[in-house]
């Protein structure tokens, strides 16, 4: 106790002692996962595993293999969703999820960023999501895309308690940013800010997610939610500049 004490003045008397502080409760942002996350396959297996933290199969018509996640240039993932026509899974397509997990703390938060090439044909649906580790819900959509032309930003409390928000998703061939920012709102609940193109879409908020650890998944499941028939060639996803800001510091 004692030994603390003086070690939280001496450590204040510093803090107060640097330019543009604030006094005693500097809080700096760290990189969780930084930008260059996809500058080589050793990079995103730094930071990623392979398929979905439960296997490589989910609600759609992929099943998820390795060699479909790829590092094809510097800097950019493609998911590749390929038809098969085998008749379990009729395609072979990508999916990664981040070997962290993320939680937003008592009086804090976290940033989540990236610029993506999203299909939206029928039949195709990217996701760039957060999901519980310990039980679903909690599930935040940062960015989905259900083969209807529109990008989702979804939060659900329950199955049934669902806040959603679909809008026109522009030039589908052209890199959009997406952003949302999670923070504690009332040392419970957390509100989540969905930005497309630095543009505030909408605010919505999860029940009790103060604590909770979530997975982020990176997946181009087929089909589904997205409606069928899919694609019967080829159908790319890709990300750039992937970023996780932690505000809990
Ligand atoms: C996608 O995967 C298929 C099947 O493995 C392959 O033939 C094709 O070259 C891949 N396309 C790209 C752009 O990675
Ligand atoms: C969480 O939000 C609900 C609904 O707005 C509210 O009733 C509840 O009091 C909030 N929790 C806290 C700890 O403020
Ligand atoms: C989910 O829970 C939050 C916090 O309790 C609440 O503000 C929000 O309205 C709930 N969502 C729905 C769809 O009811």
């Amino acid at each position: 106790m004692y030994s603390s004490a003086f070690l939280l003045a001496v450590l204040s008397h510093t803090v107060s002692g640097l330019p543009g502080e604030r006094h005693g409760l500097a809080k700096r942002d760290s990189t969780l996962i930084p930008t260059s996350c996809f500058d080589s396959t050793s990079s995103l297996t730094q930071y990623f595993n392979y398929n979905y933290p439960w296997g490589d199969t989910h609600n759609g018509a992929a099943i998820m293999k390795d060699s479909n996640s790829v590092i094809a240039d510097a800097g950019v993932l493609t998911l590749n969703a390929t038809y098969t026509g085998a008749s379990d899974y009729a395609y072979d397509s990508g999916t990664v999820y981040a070997k962290q997990q993320f939680t937003v703390e008592a009086g804090g938060g976290l940033d989540f960023s990236a610029q993506f090439i999203a299909p939206v044909e029928t039949g195709t649906w990217p996701a760039f999501w957060l999901n519980g580790v310990n039980s679903w819900p909690p599930e935040i959509d940062v960015a989905e895309w259900k083969g209807s032309g529109d990008i989702s930003f979804n939060t659900f409390n329950s199955s049934s308690e669902v806040q959603a928000q679909d809008v026109k998703y522009p030039s589908p061939t052209d890199y959009h940013t997406v952003l949302a920012e999670l923070r504690d709102e009332d040392g419970s609940n957390v509100s989540v800010n969905f930005y497309l193109d630095g543009t505030l879409i909408t605010t919505q908020y999860a029940s009790g997610l103060v604590g909770q650890p979530l997975n982020l998944i990176i997946d181009l499941q087929m089909e589904g939610s997205s409606g069928s028939p899919g694609p019967t060639g080829t159908t790319l996803f890709q990300i750039k500049n992937l970023e996780v800001i932690d505000k809990n510091a």
